[in-house]
């Protein structure tokens, strides 16, 4: 097995790349912030079955954390991130510095209006103008024809599909379906940081959900109705303090007061210090229009 290259500068990253593209190879590109587990692998799987080189970034970045989140203490276990990339096969693995990636009075940042407001957006100020910003830059240095995200993030997905689409960028995205331990809870680096208790207590994010899923097959589509047999769900479990319960276009991330078409269900909630996010999509393909699936 080859060691995937490990990049530490853009320019660099960007020479890979145009080496790649003038041989006429495809390029997907996997961004991360490490800490990896079987979700990121999955995005790294499908960039493999259609992309020709695989390039994965790890990049803890510091612009989409807000003062009091956890920036600081987010796990980095860097070695490790790169066995299991070594071990699904990627080509290179970029892992700039913070100075690489913001360079001492770098001033510009990337916004999309009002969709960065909305769901995480609305209780993470500054949060998607970091991660826009950040994906725009690791899109400059990869120069990726597919770029792979999960549907986990999913207000992340609508925020950076509608960059891409306003700043013409030449890239199109997939959308990979949520990866899940075996008891239904979303894979997520910040699990590690739930005890066996809080662990317990985050199913219900799953449950309420499944509530919703329930409801709707039995042919439920009034939103406010579904919020509620969901939101009593997260209640159910005392220790949960619930950000949000949201039924909203996926595109837009817009409130809807009906389900019809593919709608999205999102739900966040805090269990002690860790925020927690999950989702489904209703009355419609798994992931939005245009995407591939990782094989599962
Ligand atoms: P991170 O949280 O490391 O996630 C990297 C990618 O893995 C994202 O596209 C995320 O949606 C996907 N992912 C996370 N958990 C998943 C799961 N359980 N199943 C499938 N995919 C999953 O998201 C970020 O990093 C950052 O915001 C980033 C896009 C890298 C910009 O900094």
């Amino acid at each position: 097995m080859t060691s995937p290259e490990i990049v530490r500068s853009v320019s660099r990253m960007q020479a890979l790349s145009r080496e790649a593209r003038r041989e006429g190879r495809s390029i997907g590109l996997v961004p991360t912030m490490g800490a990896l587990h079987a979700g990121h692998l999955s995005l790294v799987a499908a960039a493999k079955t259609s992309c020709d080189v695989v390039v994965a970034s790890i990049f803890v970045n510091p612009l989409q954390f807000g003062p009091s989140e956890d920036f600081s203490r987010y796990p980095r276990p860097f070695d490790e991130d790169l066995r299991k990339l070594r071990e699904a096969g990627v080509d290179a693995v970029f892992a700039p510095s913070v100075e690489e990636m913001y360079p001492a009075g770098a001033a510009t940042t990337v916004y999309v209006e009002g969709l960065s407001e909305r769901l995480d957006g609305a209780s993470r100020p500054g949060h998607f103008r970091g991660v826009a910003t950040v994906v725009a830059k690791l899109f400059e240095a990869g120069q990726p024809d597919r770029a792979f995200f999960g549907q986990k993030d999913a207000a992340q997905v609508a925020v950076l599909r509608k960059m891409t689409r306003d700043l013409l960028m030449p890239v199109e995205l997939v959308v990979c379906p949520i990866m899940r331990e075996p008891d239904g809870l979303a894979m997520s680096s910040r699990n590690i940081y739930l005890s066996p208790e809080q662990r317990k207590q985050a199913l219900c994010l799953r449950r309420s959900l499944a509530r919703v899923e329930e409801r709707f097959a039995s042919g439920e589509r009034d939103a406010a109705k579904l919020i509620a047999s969901g939101k009593a769900a997260i209640a159910a479990e005392p220790c949960m303090r619930l950000d949000y319960f949201a039924i909203v276009n996926w595109e837009t991330l817009e409130p809807l007061a009906r389900v019809e078409g593919e709608t999205l269900v999102a739900v966040a909630a805090w269990v002690g210090e860790t925020r927690l996010i999950d989702n489904v999509v209703l009355g419609g393909l798994p992931t939005p229009i245009g995407s591939l699936q990782a094989p599962s």
